[in-house]
C-alpha cells in the first residue's frame, strides 16, 4: 500500500521532464509470486537541461534487481533505490543512452489491482493513473511520450494467451515447458495506456473493414465457457468502430483491438492501446443473466474506451489535472453515441438524472472540485462524476454554443493539430476559439470554478406594452476553498409556449443575446425583454438540459402543469412534471416533520396517469416520468435537517396515492405490455419492459400485489423483469412468505453465477428500514461474498451506504458503525475501493442533527485508524474539513 505523504500536488507546479524516454522495451518472465521485469529504455535529456540533472524515477513497492547503463552494470554509489524512487545522481554526460533496469514483483499478492495483478489465475495490468510505477521504474507521467516493445514469457500450461499493447510481433516455444510472445506499439504513449494480459481465456473473434479500407481483427477474451456472453458487447464494438467514423471522422489505427474481461476490477474498464481491459460486468450479458440496463451500460462502455483511442491515447494529458481533457470529452462522445443508437429524448433525460444524483452532491459538499483541479494529493480520488459527468456537459455546452458545424470544425483542428501529443484543457478551448471567432475566456470557468451555479428567474408581461420580460439573477454558491466565484457564461436554451402549445413569436429581444433558442447569460442580473409579445406565454428554461445548473423559476402551477402537458421540447416536458413531482414531495416532507398526514391533489395524480397513457410518447420516456424523484434526490432538493424516514414515507404515499387514481389504467396497460416474441435487447423493447416494470411498481402498493409481484417473479423470462419483481417483493413485501420463497429461489438458481447474485446482493441491501443493516452485515459472511471483490463489495456495502437511505441513516448510527469498520477492512487490501466506498458520506452536514453526530463519529473513526492510505485519508479529511 502507497504510504500517506501528505504531498499535495498542484498544477502551477508542473514542469516538463528533464528527460525522455524514446523507447522502452520491457521482458516480461510471469510467475506468482516473484515475475522478473527487465526494462530497457531509451534516455533523453531534453534540450536546454544541464548535463548534471539527475534523472529520478517513480516507483511504488518496487524491489530492484539489478541496473547498468550503456551495457555497464552501476556501482551501489552511482544510484539510490527505495522502493518508491529510483535516483541516478550523475547520468552520463552523452543526450542519449540507455538504462536497463531489472525488477521482481509478485502478481499473486497484490489486492490493490493496480500494477501487475491476478484475477482468478489471469495476470493483467491496471496502470492508469500511477500504476506502471509498481511494475518498474519510471518517469510515470502522461506527457512521457515512448514507444513500447514487450515481450512476455510464460509457462505454456498456465498462460497459452500472451497478450500486450499495439501489433503482434512474434512468439514461439522455450525450454521447459514455457513460451513468449512479443508485441509493437508504434504509436508513442505514456505508461499508464501500458497493458498486459497472460492466462486461459477464451476468444470471440470477428473483424472490421475501416473506412480506408484496412481489415482489424478484433478480439474479445473471456473466461472459459463464457465466449457467448460477449456476443452482445462485440457488436457494440463494431457499432461504436463505424459511429467514430461517420460521427467524428475517427479511424482505428492498428491490426488488431482486443478486451479482455476480468472479474477483478477497481473500475469499469480501461482504455490501454489496443488492449481494452474490462471488468467482466460490462462484457457479459444476454437475457437469461443482464437486464436491460446492463445492455445499455456495456453498450456505453464498450463505446467510451474505444473510443479513447482517439481522445485520450492519440492525444493524451500533458498532467493529471487535466484529467477531464480525455474523460469528460470521451463521455460527451459516448453519450452522443447512446443517443444515435437509442432515443436521443430517453438518454438525454437518463444522463440529465444520473448527473443530478451524483454530480450535484458532489459539486454542493465537502468533494466539490473543479473540472480541471487545481490540486490534489491521490489523483485516484479524482476520477469523480465532476471530470467525467460534468466534463462531458462543459463539451456539450461548447457544441451548443459553437452550434454543430463549428463544433465539428474545431474537434477536426483538435484532433490535426494536436495528435501525437500531450495536451491541456487550454489547448482544447483554443481550437474552438480559433474556427469560430469566438472568445471562450469567460467559459473556460466551468473548467476552473467548482460549484453548480443558480439562476433564479421571473417574468412579467404587460399586455399593453406587448412585452415580456425575463428577470434572471447568476449566483455561484461558495465551495471548498473557492469563498468568492467569478460569474459565468451560462448558454440557457428556452422557449415561450403559447396557449395552443406553439411556439409564440416575438419581434424583437434586448438585454441579452440571443441566439437560436438560446439566452447568453453573462451578467449577475440580466433583464431580457421580448417585443410584440400580445399574450403571456409559458417559459420553458433550461430545454435539453442546455447548462448544468440550479433554477429557481418563479412560475405559476398552472404554467407547469401545462408545460408537463404540452413543452415541445421533450427534456422540459419531462421536467416540468419532475418539478410538480419534487415540490409536491417536499410539501409532504414538511407536513410530516409538522406530524401532519400528506396530501396530493387529484390533478397530479392524474396527470401521472395521463403520461402512462400517452400513445404519442415513447414507453421509456412515459417510464422515465413516472419514476418518482429517488429519496436523494429529495434530499438534495430540500438541502439541510434531512430525515430520511420523513422522505421515505412522503414518496411512498406519493406513489400510493398515484397507484389508487390510476388503478385500472395501469392494470390494463400492465397486462397489454407484456413481452410477445423472442428477446431482443434493443431499445424499444427495453422501453416496453420499463414501462411495464414501473407499473408493476405502483400496482403492488395495492391489495393483492404481493401475488402480483410473485407472478411477475414466476412467469418473467428474462432478467430484466426477473430482477424487477424480485426488487418490489424484497422491498415492499419483506417477510411475506413468497419474497422468502422468491430470494431462496432466485440463489438456488444463480448461486454460482457471481455477477447475478451481486444483483441479489444489491437488492437486499436496498431494503429499506431499520433491519437492513443487520442482513447486510451478516450477508459480508455469505459464501458468494468476498471483500476482496470490487462488485462485490460495491454490490453489498456501495448500494447500502449510497442506495439506502433509510437502512444507512438508521437513527441510532448503526449503519454509520458498520459503515465505518467495512471501509477499513476493504482499505487493508484495496485502498482505491475503499476511499470510493466512503464518498457515501459526503452530503453529512445535510442531515439533522441527531444522525449528523453520528456520522461525524463514523468519519472521525476512520480517520483515526492507524496507518490509513493516501486514497482514504485525502476522502475523509476533505469530508470532515
Ligand atoms: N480511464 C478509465 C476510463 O474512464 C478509468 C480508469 C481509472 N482507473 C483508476 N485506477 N483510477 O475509462
Ligand atoms: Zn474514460
Amino acid at each position: 500500500m502507497r504510504t500517506d505523504t501528505g504531498h499535495v500536488f498542484r498544477l502551477e507546479d508542473y514542469r516538463p521532464s528533464d528527460y525522455l524516454i524514446l523507447e522502452t522495451s520491457l521482458v516480461f518472465r510471469l510467475s506468482p509470486e516473484a515475475t522478473r521485469v527487465t526494462a530497457t529504455l531509451t534516455i533523453e535529456r531534453r534540450d536546454g537541461v544541464a548535463a548534471s540533472a539527475p534523472l529520478v524515477l517513480d516507483g511504488d513497492g518496487l524491489t530492484l534487481v539489478r541496473i547498468a547503463i550503456d551495457g555497464r552494470e552501476l556501482q551501489p554509489a552511482e544510484f539510490l533505490a527505495t522502493p518508491d524512487q529510483l535516483t541516478i545522481s550523475q547520468p552520463p554526460s552523452a543526450p542519449r543512452f540507455q538504462l536497463l533496469i531489472e525488477t521482481e514483483i509478485a502478481p499473486a499478492g497484490n489486492e490493490t489491482l493496480m500494477g501487475l495483478y491476478r484475477s482468478s489465475s489471469v495476470y493483467c495490468t491496471q496502470c492508469e493513473a500511477e500504476g506502471f510505477r509498481r511494475i518498474t521504474y519510471f518517469l510515470d507521467r502522461p506527457d512521457i511520450l515512448s514507444v513500447y516493445t514487450v515481450r512476455i514469457e510464460a509457462k505454456l500450461d498456465e498462460a497459452p494467451l500472451l497478450l500486450s499493447n499495439g501489433n503482434p510481433a512474434g512468439s514461439g516455444d522455450l525450454a521447459d515447458g514455457w513460451h513468449y510472445a512479443v508485441w509493437h506499439d508504434p504509436f508513442p504513449k505514456p505508461s499508464y495506456l501500458f497493458a498486459l494480459v497472460a492466462g486461459a481465456l477464451g476468444k470471440v473473434a470477428d473483424s472490421f473493414v475501416t473506412m480506408s479500407g484496412r481489415t482489424v481483427e478484433l478480439g474479445i477474451f473471456v473466461e472459459p465457457g463464457k465466449e457467448r456472453l460477449a456476443g452482445y458487447a462485440m457488436d457494440a464494438l463494431k457499432r461504436s468502430m463505424r459511429w467514430d467514423e461517420e460521427a467524428f471522422g475517427r479511424e482505428y489505427d492498428l491490426e488488431v483491438f482486443n478486451i479482455v474481461a476480468v472479474s477483478d476490477f477497481n473500475m469499469g474498464a480501461m482504455e490501454n492501446k489496443g488492449l481494452n481491459i474490462f471488468n467482466d460486468k460490462y462484457v457479459l450479458a444476454d437475457e437469461e443473466t443482464a437486464t436491460d440496463a446492463d445492455f445499455a451500460n456495456i453498450e456505453a462502455i464498450i463505446a467510451h474506451e474505444y473510443f479513447h483511442n482517439w481522445t485520450g491515447n492519440r492525444i493524451t494529458c500533458r498532467d493529471w489535472f487535466q484529467l477531464c481533457l480525455k474523460e469528460g470529452l470521451t463521455v460527451f462522445r459516448d453519450h452522443e453515441f447512446s443517443a444515435d443508437q437509442r432515443s436521443r429524448a430517453v438518454k438525454r433525460i437518463a444522463e440529465v438524472r444520473t448527473l443530478r444524483a451524483h454530480q450535484f452532491p458532489e459539486d454542493q459538499g465537502p468533494l466539490a472540485h473543479p473540472v480541471r483541479p487545481r490540486r490534489y494529493r491521490e489523483i485516484n480520488n479524482f476520477y469523480t462524476a465532476t471530470v467525467y459527468e460534468k466534463g462531458s456537459e462543459v463539451v456539450r455546452m461548447i457544441r451548443t454554443i459553437l452550434g454543430t458545424d463549428a463544433f465539428r470544425a474545431g474537434m477536426d483542428l483538435y484532433f490535426e493539430r494536436h495528435d501525437g501529443e500531450a495536451a491541456t484543457i487550454e489547448d482544447f478551448l483554443k481550437v474552438f476559439e480559433d474556427v469560430s471567432g469566438r472568445d471562450l475566456s469567460q467559459f473556460a470557468l466551468w473548467y476552473h470554478q467548482a460549484g453548480t451555479p443558480n439562476l433564479t428567474v421571473s417574468s412579467t408581461h404587460s399586455p399593453a406594452a406587448r412585452e415580456f420580460t425575463l428577470e434572471i439573477e447568476q449566483s455561484v454558491p461558495p465551495t471548498p476553498a473557492e469563498s468568492r466565484k467569478r460569474l459565468m457564461h451560462i448558454p440557457l436554451a428556452f422557449g415561450l409556449v403559447g396557449a395552443d402549445g406553439r411556439p409564440v413569436a416575438y419581434s424583437g429581444v434586448d438585454g441579452a443575446t440571443v441566439e437560436d433558442g438560446v439566452i447568453h447569460i453573462r451578467k449577475r442580473r440580466q433583464v431580457v425583454r421580448f417585443s410584440g409579445v400580445a399574450e403571456r406565454p409559458a417559459v420553458s428554461l433550461n430545454r435539453g438540459f442546455s447548462a448544468p445548473i440550479t433554477l429557481s423559476v418563479e412560475q405559476k402551477a398552472d404554467d407547469q402543469f401545462f408545460l408537463a402537458g404540452h413543452d415541445s421540447d421533450s427534456f422540459s416536458r419531462w421536467q416540468a412534471f419532475n418539478t410538480l413531482l419534487t415540490d409536491a414531495l417536499i410539501a409532504a416532507f414538511r407536513q410530516i416533520l409538522g406530524g401532519g398526514e400528506p396530501v396530493y391533489i387529484a390533478r397530479l395524480t392524474e396527470l401521472a396517469g395521463r403520461v402512462a397513457a400517452d400513445e404519442a410518447l415513447e414507453p421509456a420516456y412515459r417510464a422515465l416520468a413516472l419514476a418518482l424523484p429517488g429519496e436523494a434526490d429529495i434530499a438534495r432538493d430540500i438541502g439541510k435537517g434531512i430525515d430520511p424516514d420523513a422522505i421515505f414515507s412522503a414518496r411512498e404515499a406519493l406513489a400510493l396515492a398515484i397507484a389508487k387514481a390510476n388503478e385500472q389504467a395501469f392494470s390494463s396497460l400492465y397486462d397489454r405490455l407484456a413481452d410477445k416474441g423472442p428477446f431482443s435487447p434493443d431499445a424499444a423493447s427495453a422501453g416496453r419492459r420499463s414501462l411495464r416494470n414501473i407499473l408493476l411498481d405502483y400496482l403492488t402498493l395495492l391489495p393483492e400485489g404481493t401475488e402480483l409481484a410473485a407472478r411477475h417473479f414466476r412467469s418473467a423470462t428474462n432478467m430484466t423483469d426477473r430482477a424487477a419483481a424480485l426488487t418490489v417483493l424484497a422491498h415492499r413485501h419483506r417477510g411475506s412468505p413468497e419474497t422468502a420463497k422468491a430470494l431462496a429461489d432466485f440463489e438456488a438458481k444463480y448461486g454460482s453465477d457471481a455477477l447475478v447474485m451481486d444483483k441479489w446482493f444489491q437488492i437486499r441491501a436496498g431494503v429499506p428500514g431499520p433491519q437492513t443493516v443487520e442482513t447486510v452485515r451478516a450477508l459480508t459472511k455469505h459464501a458468494g461474498f468476498s471483500m476482496a471483490n470490487p462488485n462485490r463489495v460495491r454490490s453489498l456495502v456501495g448500494t447500502f451506504s449510497s442506495a439506502n437511505q433509510t437502512g444507512f441513516h438508521r437513527r441510532d448510527g448503526e449503519g454509520y458503525r458498520f459503515f465505518a469498520e467495512t471501509v477499513l477492512e476493504v482499505e487493508k487490501r484495496n485502498p482505491q475501493v475503499a476511499a470510493r466506498l466512503a464518498t457515501a458520506l459526503r452530503s453529512w452536514r445535510s442531515l439533522e442533527p441527531v444522525r449528523q453526530a453520528k456520522a461525524r463519529e463514523a468519519l472521525l473513526t476512520i480517520a483515526s485508524a492507524e496507518n490509513l492510505s493516501a486514497d482514504l485519508r485525502d476522502i475523509v479529511e476533505r469530508t470532515l474539513a
